[in-house]
């Protein structure tokens, strides 16, 4: 038996449910489940315990996910920070892990858990990333944008996070999607985590609904703005080609639109060739830490 899809909705929830899928439902949710520790103080039970409530909350949201027609989740499982708990706890979170992700992995629906993670680790990570492949002679220092530093995180397979939730009343994002969610709905919800409930997720999507046309608006002006900057920077790198290889006049109109158009094509070919040569370096890595680890 499939352990997220088990439970049904009720009436009432199952006409919600409907209500709110005919608005914008978010395609992308990402969670940060706070409250696990502050949970198993107020049932007076052991930190482990409010833990592993929250996994089973989070199987139960993933549930309610599936029931909004929100195709794809994301998770804050543990951040780099939280290696300074106590051994006992880590050593706790990471058992958890270990036999939950097996059933995870049994599951069919898209769930990103981020582990070990922090955003500013990652931006870092895109960066060194994309100075290795200007030292290889990939791309050119000039091709680096924030299109390309967008393909270089961990995320890149994934659209940016419609909707951010953070539970427990902590009104901050942890090093959290720092870039992904730069124009996400953030919604902050007071309760602890492994007490989330399905009225408390239609809250956040209604919050989202709410401000959808302006998530929307922000997102276009932010890509035209990309599309604006690119075209500036090939246009800057055909005047430098011009002015190095030229013959000393300048170029007409319609040569230098050429140029411009030809220098594009040129820069999107050599940033396939690198993303897909960071792929394979990246497959390789992962291929060689499963052997160690087995
Ligand atoms: C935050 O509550 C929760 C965590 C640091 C761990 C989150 C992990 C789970 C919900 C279960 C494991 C999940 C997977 C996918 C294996 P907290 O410990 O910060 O509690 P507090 O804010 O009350 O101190
Ligand atoms: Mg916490």
């Amino acid at each position: 038996m499939s352990w997220i899809r088990e439970g049904e909705l009720n009436l009432i929830e199952r006409l919600s449910a409907n209500v709110l899928k005919a608005g914008p439902v978010p395609k992308h949710v990402a969670f940060i489940m706070d409250g696990n520790r502050r949970f198993a103080r107020k049932k007076h039970v052991d930190r482990q315990e409010g833990h592993s409530q929250g996994f089973n909350k989070l199987a139960e949201t993933l549930r309610w996910c599936l029931q909004l027609d929100i195709p794809e989740v994301t998770v804050y499982a543990f951040s780099i920070e939280n290696f300074n708990r106590s051994r006992e706890e880590v050593d706790g979170l990471m058992e958890l892990a270990k036999l939950k992700f097996l059933r995870l992995l049994d599951e069919r629906c898209f769930l990103n858990v981020c582990f070990a993670y922090t955003s500013r680790h990652e931006m870092a990570n895109a960066v060194r990333e994309m100075a290795w492949g200007v030292e290889q002679g990939l791309i050119k220092a000039s091709d680096v944008s924030e299109a390309l530093l967008s393909e270089c995180l961990y995320s890149s397979n994934s659209p940016n996070p419609d909707l951010l939730i953070r539970t427990s009343g902590e009104v901050r994002l942890s090093d959290f999607l720092l870039w992904q969610t730069s124009h996400s709905c953030l919604v902050f919800q007071s309760v602890l985590w492994p007490e989330y409930s399905f009225w408390n997720l239609c809250d956040a999507v209604i919050q989202y609904q709410c401000n959808h046309a302006s998530i929307m608006k922000a997102r276009e002006l932010h890509q035209d703005e990309q599309r604006r900057q690119q075209l500036e920077a090939d246009h800057a790198c055909v005047a430098e080609l011009l002015h190095h290889h030229g013959n000393g006049k300048p170029a007409d109109g319609p040569r230098r639109q050429e140029a411009v158009a030809e220098y594009g094509l040129r820069r999107e070919a050599r940033v396939k060739d690198f993303l897909e040569a960071l792929r394979n370096k990246r497959d390789s890595f992962l291929t060689q830490l499963a052997s160690q680890a087995t």
